[in-house]
């Protein structure tokens, strides 16, 4: 039997840009090949000429034997393949069920709907999605949404599954789920492509990986003993692990003083921290992270306690008068919060100062100033693109990420609140963001970062709080960390 899917030479160009430039790739049935590369290297565009959301400038496809050229994805997903898209194409107000009957086109002329909700049943028992069909959508976590789409997908008989980054706002038990699942449909026989900067899930449950290096295939190689340094290698040509990134140093003044802080779902919380200082906050994502957050953002009501920054009572000031204050926030939800997708790279850089001086003079806006100073920006934080006026929505997803960085810590912030501030980064760029959040404290500020990347946390963290059911449950100098009462901590329900 031919093999499940050959791409070969595939070429895909914007503008002067090759995003593909002659990409061979060779899946299976029932195997799991992990695309892995920089941000911006082209995978994303390489999964999306194969379902025909883009159209290639070269090259050829054969799947099941068959040559697909010039298709739309209605003819992609009829002949078996399924792309699992990050932002879920779900109706919120309707069941699983109702869902799953959505534009499929079998269901309700051929199928019943007490048929197609039996299927999904046997479907979900059998590869543990644990979805029923009465469901409503809006009533499920992410995790739990993310599978309809896998059981669609299954339901329309496809033999290739597209997974674009499909962890990366997933809370570990749920990323386990999922791999798990992944392993099931393995063994039914699909194809799977799995794209992840999180090199242990694709040591987990890759058969082989391919590596793209700006638009070339850099790599391939089975995952067999393959470590986590030999693919990071492969994928950027040099040492990108999380090491010797902090050194000591004796923290200063206090600049942030949380006392008996309180909300909806948070606190109370005490908390000082002195110029030069970094507190790593772990703990199981949905453990008041975003209330965190949120809270020091300016953007949740505070129900008791104080704030203050450099000694300045901020407990009831806006959002808007703490970004005055000195505070920067890097929110985990990047596409609807932090960035405005429809505007330019520029007009992003320039969301917090396009009021202000240099770039403002006698009321406009000195493109030209916001031009230069939005390059040197770009040059500085490897936001790949062509240049500055170029569409936020346009760049990879880890390139949209870099905009919001480094808006955030050009600006030289007092207080630095970041959540989850490398989702979807490589391990290049991960690195590199810890060096400068770690070189911004260097220079006297206070860090709040939160993340649910231990690794993260201790690789750059002076101090290490855990946050469980809203409130710290301990807190300890990095020096002094001892995993097995972290992971008590972390298991810990505050009362
Ligand atoms: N519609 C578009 N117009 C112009 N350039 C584009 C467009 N889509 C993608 N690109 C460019 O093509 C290159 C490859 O992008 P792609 O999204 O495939 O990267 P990726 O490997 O998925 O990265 P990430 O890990 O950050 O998601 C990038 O330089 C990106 O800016
Ligand atoms: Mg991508």
């Amino acid at each position: 039997m031919a093999s499940l899917l050959e791409m070969r030479g595939i070429v895909k160009c914007y503008g002067t840009l090759r995003a593909n430039d002659g990409v061979d790739l060779d899946v299976d049935f029932g195997e799991i090949v992990g695309l892995l590369g920089e941000n911006g290297s082209g995978k994303s565009t390489l999964m999306k000429v194969l379902f025909g959301m883009v159209k290639s400038d070269g090259g050829g496809i054969v799947f099941k034997g068959r040559e697909l050229s010039n298709h739309q994805p209605r003819e992609a997903m009829a002949s078996g393949i399924a792309m699992i898209h990050q932002h879920f194409m779900l109706v919120e107000a309707m069941t699983v069920l109702e869902n799953v009957m959505l534009g499929w086109s079998r269901a309700g002329v051929l199928l019943r709907r007490d048929a197609v909700a039996q299927q999904i049943r046997e479907v979900s028992q059998r590869l543990g999605l644990d979805l029923d069909p009465a469901s409503r959508v809006a009533d499920l976590p992410l995790g739990r949404r993310q599978r309809i789409e896998i059981l669609k997908a299954v339901l329309r008989e496809a033999d290739l599954l597209i997974l674009d980054e499909p962890t990366s706002n997933l809370a570990p038990p749920e990323v386990r789920d999922l791999l798990k699942i992944m392993r099931r449909l393995r063994e039914e026989g699909k194809g799977i492509v799995f794209i992840s900067h999180k090199l242990p899930e694709v040591i987990d449950v890759c058969d082989k990986v391919v590596v793209l290096r700006a638009g070339k295939v850099s790599g391939k190689s089975p995952v067999g003993s393959a470590t986590k340094a030999q693919l990071a290698e492969m994928m950027v040509g040099r040492d990108v692990t999380m090491s010797h990134i902090r050194k000591q140093r004796e923290p200063g003044k206090v600049r942030l003083d949380i006392q008996g802080l309180a909300g909806e779902d948070i606190g109370p919380i005490d908390l000082q921290l002195r110029s030069g200082e970094i507190l790593g906050v772990a703990g199981v994502d949905g453990n008041g992270q975003l209330e965190l957050a949120q809270t020091l953002a300016g953007l949740r009501a505070v129900s008791g306690g104080s704030v203050s920054i450099d000694g300045w009572d901020m407990t009831k000031a806006s959002a808007a008068a703490r970004v005055r204050a000195g505070l920067s926030y890097m929110p985990a939800d990047r596409s609807s919060t932090a960035l405005v997708r429809t505007m330019s790279i520029a007009d992003n850089l320039m969301l917090r100062d396009s009021a202000r001086e240099p770039y403002c003079r006698n009321g406009f806006l000195d493109v030209s100033a916001a031009m230069t100073k939005a390059r040197t920006l770009m040059e500085r934080f490897d936001i790949r693109a062509r240049d500055p006026s170029v569409q936020a929505a346009r760049l990879s997803g880890g390139n949209q990420q870099k905009i919001v960085i480094a808006r955030e810590l050009d600006r030289s912030p007092a207080v630095l609140v970041a959540h989850q501030p490398t989702w979807g980064l490589d391990p290049g760029a991960t690195r590199f963001v810890l060096e400068q959040v770690m070189a911004l404290r260097d220079a006297g500020a206070v860090v709040v970062y939160i993340s649910s990347e231990l690794e993260e946390v201790l690789a750059i963290s002076d101090r290490i709080a855990v946050l469980s059911g809203g409130r710290f449950a301990g807190v300890v100098a990095r020096d002094h960390v001892d995993m097995g009462q972290i992971g008590l901590w972390m298991s810990e329900r505050a009362a």
